[in-house]
């Protein structure tokens, strides 16, 4: 069941016309369902019964009532910053549910995990590895750690958003893992818990989940032969949703795959971190058409919200479904909806036909991750607000910026 529903010739997020939101919010605007993301966390925590965990990652959308919304679910949490991290702790989630998986970890940030006791750290490389023991050993505690390697497959998604190939940046190439592990068996102030990999976002098939699990069970083999066990494998996020016509496997299916490859593992307990595939389609970006325009031979239905606010169209050409609000009968355009920005790649959506006239509400769908998470104050843009909808109630969980905050920190010169 989905939680966009059209009502009455308008489209209505639960119980609430995206109309009366407009008129109380104003546009542009973020607005989540709320029973959609506990629905579709829902769907990973049945596919998982412990010792099996589910770890929602922060970046597809930190806002803290989202945070708090899945903290009383239960969830663990994937991060990848000491500020996730203050984010996580603020919402109520609890620091011995936080795995961090930073790609290039501070100091500070190592200091603060372990102060605040987070449940274990994703390691991305070497170097890494030593500083997280020092730290550990400075602060007399002990750090759970987990490697995190590269397993080169390829998750057949957007460049961008694939990371599991060896010419990408992240993880330690499969190579040098067993050589690591050892070091990290003989590190002070470490405790060896876990491997973990993440080989892309937005994947569609689970077959290149399959693959990277097949390396990472060799390695936990080959480990177990060096006196290494492990009690858990991490398969990172990437689980991809609809945004137009893609069709992912179902959450159970995905699971049920994986949980069925490790039944020979029976120690051996499985993690996941899923972001987009909780909130992408449990979110819409709601913005009002300003102008219609024609240069002669191209149309533009010129909006209110830009690439500052949602920048996956002018990043990854992503694609997002837009609709009119309300069933219209103005006449059908075919055109870009574009923004306000001073960019040309400032669109929305390209070649859209839509039955559309100046002053319409439209709805960007499936912007519920990645999509206030990246927005910007690029044009001295105050980023927009962010609802959450729970059955005929709203809650503005983010007001929308003032310029006082769009200029904080800043400041004038003496004169002259
Ligand atoms: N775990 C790790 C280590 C990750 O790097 C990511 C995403 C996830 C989990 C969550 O992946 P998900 O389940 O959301 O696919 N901004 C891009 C997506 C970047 C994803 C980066 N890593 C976009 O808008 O498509």
């Amino acid at each position: 069941m989905s939680e966009f529903q059209e009502k009455n010739g308008v489209l209505h997020v639960e119980d609430i016309s995206l109309e009366k939101i407009a008129e109380t919010y104003q546009t542009p605007c973020y607005v989540y369902s709320k029973h959609a993301i506990i629905r579709n966390w829902q769907a990973f925590q049945h596919a998982l019964p412990a010792p099996h965990r589910a770890f929602y990652a922060v970046k597809a959308n930190s806002n803290l009532a989202i945070l708090q919304v899945l903290a009383e679910q239960g969830a663990g949490f994937d991060v990848v910053s000491g500020g996730e991290i203050a984010r996580v702790l603020r919402a109520g989630g609890k620091a011995q549910d936080i795995v961090f998986s930073g790609v290039a970890k501070s100091d500070a940030e190592i200091r603060y995990a372990l102060d605040v006791g987070i449940g274990q750290f994703n390691v991305e490389s070497a170097a890494e590895l030593e500083r997280i023991s020092a730290i550990a050993a400075e602060l007399k505690k002990t750090a759970r750690i987990s490697l995190r390697v590269n397993p080169d497959v390829d998750a057949k998604t957007h460049p961008y958003i694939a990371t599991g190939l060896e010419d990408n940046k992240f993880g330690i190439p499969m190579a040098e893992a067993i050589g690591t592990y050892q070091r990290a068996a003989e590190l002070p102030a470490l405790e060896v818990v876990g491997a973990d990999c993440h080989i892309g976002s937005q994947l569609t098939e689970t077959q290149p989940f399959l693959d990277a699990l097949e390396r990472m069970l060799r390695l936990v083999d080959e480990l177990a032969e060096h006196g290494i066990p492990l009690r858990h494998i991490d398969m990172g996020g990437g689980l991809g949703v609809t945004y137009q016509d893609e069709q992912p496997p179902a959450v159970a299916d995905y699971i049920a795959a994986l949980l069925a490859r490790l039944q020979d593992y029976p120690h051996l307990s499985l993690y996941l971190e899923p972001g987009r595939a909780i909130v992408a389609n449990a979110g819409v970006l709601l913005t009002r058409v300003e102008y219609l325009k024609s240069n002669g031979f191209k149309h533009f239905i010129m909006v209110d919200a830009g690439m500052n606010d949602l920048l996956r169209p002018s990043l990854y050409q992503a694609h997002h479904d837009i609709v009119n609000v309300r069933a219209s009968d103005a006449p059908v355009i075919t055109g870009d909806v574009v923004g306000p920005v001073c960019e040309t790649g400032d669109f929305l959506g390209q070649q859209r036909s839509l039955a559309v006239a100046a002053g319409d509400l439209l709805a960007v769908k499936s912007a519920g991750a990645y999509g206030f998470a990246m927005s910007s104050n690029y044009n001295s843009r105050p980023r927009p607000p962010e609802v959450l909808i729970a059955g005929d109630q709203s809650y503005l969980i983010r007001a929308r910026e003032t310029m006082d905050d769009v200029w904080r920190g800043e400041t004038l010169v003496p004169k002259g």
